[in-house]
């Protein structure tokens, strides 16, 4: 058995679905807190899956982490749990402290009690695979090559600065302990179950919704988008064969500017589902107030894990945006659920200047 931290989110939920089809004979103990962003309802398809167990519960309560390394004996944590949206973060630091890197730390004390004990071969294969961001890095000018794995860390937002603490956390305690570690810095994602506080999202619901479509600032801000399978498939293969203490960059070399992003989501949105009145969902974009300290420009040089572990993204941002504004189509209830939860006071907290 695996244990997943955080695995009722974007990502960690896709991990788990992932995980179920490629490994069925090993299952998953998911360690989720389900603050807003947890949605039990991405996990429905695995209901009456003896290979799912859902702990709902929160990664800085010791006691727990540590009953559940004891009664379910895995042999690797792969940690997504996090805040993970930087506006959030720029509202309120404070929880991502508390989970980024204090559960973190939670997490790597429990892990290493458990680990020092185990048996020579258990002690061997045990794993402890952290999930983190390209945006410990901080932003990129126009003419810099991509984030390589030795690029300082710059942090710019709560958030970010909340991650960059939790990769050191994790690196030391590889160094000093000699706890089995890999860690991963993935750039942004997209696809099924992605929160709509999040730019494509948000951009595909209030699209349909008739709502403005807001763009932070010039609009002109790079991210380097990785379909979320993609993601899933690169822990995967960083798990099974990356070497201990190392950290690797995902990403599948598709920079492109957030106002393309937008004009793209309009254009399949006006294919796949035209406005009554015959006009482009374009006419929506309103340009916002800029975010503040925005990180200009991320890319991930993503070379080591495809030259060491053969990693490849299966999609191009063109397959992979299709099917996740597709997903959105499909999945009317989906997103009218999550909207009528906590998700509303946020939009209107957020949006409301
Ligand atoms: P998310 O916000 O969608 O999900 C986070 C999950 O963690 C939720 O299910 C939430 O309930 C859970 N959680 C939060 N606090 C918890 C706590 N104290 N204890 C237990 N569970 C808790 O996040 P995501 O976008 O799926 O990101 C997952 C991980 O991947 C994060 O560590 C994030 O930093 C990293 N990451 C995200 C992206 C991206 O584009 N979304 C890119 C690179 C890396
Ligand atoms: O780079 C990886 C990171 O990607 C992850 O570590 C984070 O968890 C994840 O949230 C994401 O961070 P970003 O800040 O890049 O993602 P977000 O979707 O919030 O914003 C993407 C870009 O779009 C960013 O430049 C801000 C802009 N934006 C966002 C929103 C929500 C807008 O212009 N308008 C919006 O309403």
């Amino acid at each position: 058995m695996i244990l997943v931290t955080g695995g009722a989110g974007f990502i960690g939920s896709n991990f788990v679905l992932d995980w179920r089809a490629a490994h069925p004979g090993e299952a998953v103990l998911n360690l989720d807190a389900l603050t807003y962003a947890g949605n039990r309802e991405n996990l429905a398809s695995l209901a009456g899956d003896a290979g799912h167990v859902f702990v709902h519960g929160d990664i800085t309560d010791r006691a727990l982490v540590d009953r559940l390394l004891a009664e379910h004996q895995p042999r690797a944590i792969v940690h997504f749990a996090a805040e993970s949206h930087v506006d959030r973060s720029i509202h309120g630091p404070g929880a991502f402290v508390k989970t980024n890197i204090e559960g973190t730390y939670t997490l790597l004390e429990a892990a290493r009690a458990h680990w020092s004990a185990l048996g020579e071969a258990a002690k061997a294969a045990f794993r402890f695979l952290h999930v983190s961001t390209d945006e410990v890095y901080g932003s990129l000018g126009p003419q810099d090559a991509p984030f390589t794995e030795t690029h300082p860390y710059e942090p710019n937002s709560p958030y970010s600065a909340s991650k960059a603490a939790s990769d050191h956390l994790v690196r030391a305690w590889h160094h000093t302990y000699g706890l089995p570690v890999l860690t991963t810095n993935c750039s942004n994602n997209y696809g099924p179950f992605h929160f709509p506080e999040k730019l494509i999202p948000l951009m595909i619901v209030n699209a349909l919704a008739g709502k403005p479509l807001p763009v932070y600032g010039d609009g002109l801000q790079v991210r380097d988008w990785l379909y979320v399978k993609d993601h899933c498939s690169a822990i995967r293969a960083v798990l099974a064969g990356g070497r201990l203490g190392e950290t690797y960059n995902v990403g599948g070399w598709n920079e492109k500017p957030n106002i393309e992003i937008v004009h793209t989501v309009c254009a399949l949105l006006d294919e796949l589902q035209p406005r009554a009145d015959g006009q482009s969902y374009r006419s929506q974009i309103t340009h916002v107030k800029d975010r503040p300290g925005h990180d200009r420009r991320y890319a991930i040089d993503a070379r080591k894990v495809e030259r060491e572990l053969g990693w490849r993204p299966a999609e191009t941002f063109e397959t992979g945006i299709r099917k996740t504004v597709q997903w959105y189509l499909h999945n009317p209830q989906w997103v009218q659920r999550v909207q009528s939860g906590a998700y509303r006071e946020w939009v209107q907290t957020q949006y409301a200047a």
